[in-house]
């Protein structure tokens, strides 16, 4: 049976589904592909981190953090260890990143998958930032070390979007994607325009787990930013980073603005845009928008998102995702690593 070492950095909400859904599958895996997949190293900033050649026990490994916040130090606990000196010195065959995104650099990330690449070892990422700040140079670094460079979960989370344009859309050019991308903002606008105010909503997402701490990110746009800068530049070939993308979030909008657009039957949306301009240059935005009725992104409710793609042979497809949760982030995680298995 042929063996996959994984190396984990980052293990909170992705990373531990992502595991979960390891142990899942794992016989399915192992019958259909004749592949075992060895998690080898897990890192974190606050738990510490593991590393076993042999494998790591995912479930001990997922119990231990949940019971206790931290790993065990008996599981294969690494004293003294950095998530970047794992990267560079443990022997895995794919890394799979998922530490939190920086809006403003990218860096920690891209540092990690910089340095899997370089040793020749494929890069899975669940964090936007690589992607957004340098998926030029990642990918080139990539093709030269004959290894893979994935990030299906950072739009959408498992919505088949980059999979879609590699595999079944094939030499189609995208030239315009619209779409709600951002959850977070999507739930604020919809229950504020049921009458809640915003205080009330932020305060309920917290507790729920679905708004950060600090909400800033979506409310101010830089998440949805840094995603319009990852569909430009890996859907139509752009070199573009979040500062490129023209920003407006959605603290300025008020129950008013809300209902003047409800009593025309419409709605207001932070939408995202990347199309190209007169010059032919690859531009994003990202704004409010009062959109009709009769638009499909009108019907995008709570954490649904939506986008629509145009192409030039296939016509503008759109796609919906339904009230997405963590399962289906960690499933844009799986289907990387499919790619991975069945392309061996
Ligand atoms: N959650 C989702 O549904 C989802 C969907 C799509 C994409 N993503 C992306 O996936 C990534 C992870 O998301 P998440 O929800 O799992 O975030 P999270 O719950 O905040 O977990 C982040 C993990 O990264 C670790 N970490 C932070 N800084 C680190 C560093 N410098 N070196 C090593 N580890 C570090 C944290 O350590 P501690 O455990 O010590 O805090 C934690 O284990 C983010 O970039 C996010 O945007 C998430």
């Amino acid at each position: 049976m042929k063996e996959l070492k994984l190396a984990l950095i980052g293990f909170g909400n992705a990373g531990q589904a992502f595991a979960k859904m390891l142990l899942e599958k794992e016989e399915e895996l192992e019958k259909r592909y004749d592949t075992r997949i060895v998690v080898v190293a897990i890192t974190t900033k606050t738990r510490g981190n593991l590393v076993d050649a042999w494998g790591i026990d995912l479930d001990k490994a997922l119990k231990n953090v949940q019971n206790s916040g931290r790993f065990d130090k008996i599981l294969g606990f690494s004293e003294n260890s950095t998530s970047q000196g794992i990267v560079d010195k443990v022997e895995y065959d794919v890394l799979v990143e998922l530490t939190p995104l920086e809006f403003n650099s990218g860096k920690i990330a891209t540092n990690h998958i910089r340095g899997a690449l370089r040793r020749g070892k494929h890069a899975i990422t669940g964090n936007k930032g690589p992607v957004a700040w340098a998926f030029k140079e990642l990918t080139e670094l990539a093709e030269k070390n004959n290894c893979r460079f994935l990030y299906e979960t950072t739009v959408m989370d498992g919505m088949p979007l980059f999979n879609m344009k590699r595999d079944t859309l094939r030499l189609c050019k995208v030239t315009e994607i619209r779409g709600i991308i951002n959850r977070t903002t999507n739930y604020i606008l919809c229950e504020m325009a049921k009458g809640r105010s915003r205080a009330e909503i932020l305060a309920e997402g917290k507790k729920r787990g679905f708004i950060e701490s600090n909400p800033a990110t979506d409310l101010d746009g830089f998440d949805a930013a840094a995603k319009v800068a990852v569909l430009a530049n890996t859907l139509m070939g752009a070199n573009l980073t979040p500062p490129d993308i023209e920003r407006k979030g959605i603290k300025d909008i008020t129950m008013e603005d809300l209902e003047k657009a409800q009593e025309n039957g419409n709605a207001i949306k932070l939408m995202c845009h990347a199309y190209i301009d007169e010059n032919g240059q690859v531009k994003g935005s990202v704004g409010p928008e009062e959109v009709s009725k009769n638009d499909i992104y009108a019907t995008i409710e709570g954490t649904s998102s939506v986008i629509t793609i145009t192409t030039d042979m296939m016509g503008t497809l759109t796609l919906i995702e339904e009230a997405s949760e963590v399962k289906q982030s960690a499933y844009g995680l799986f289907a990387d690593l499919m790619s991975l298995i069945e392309q061996d």
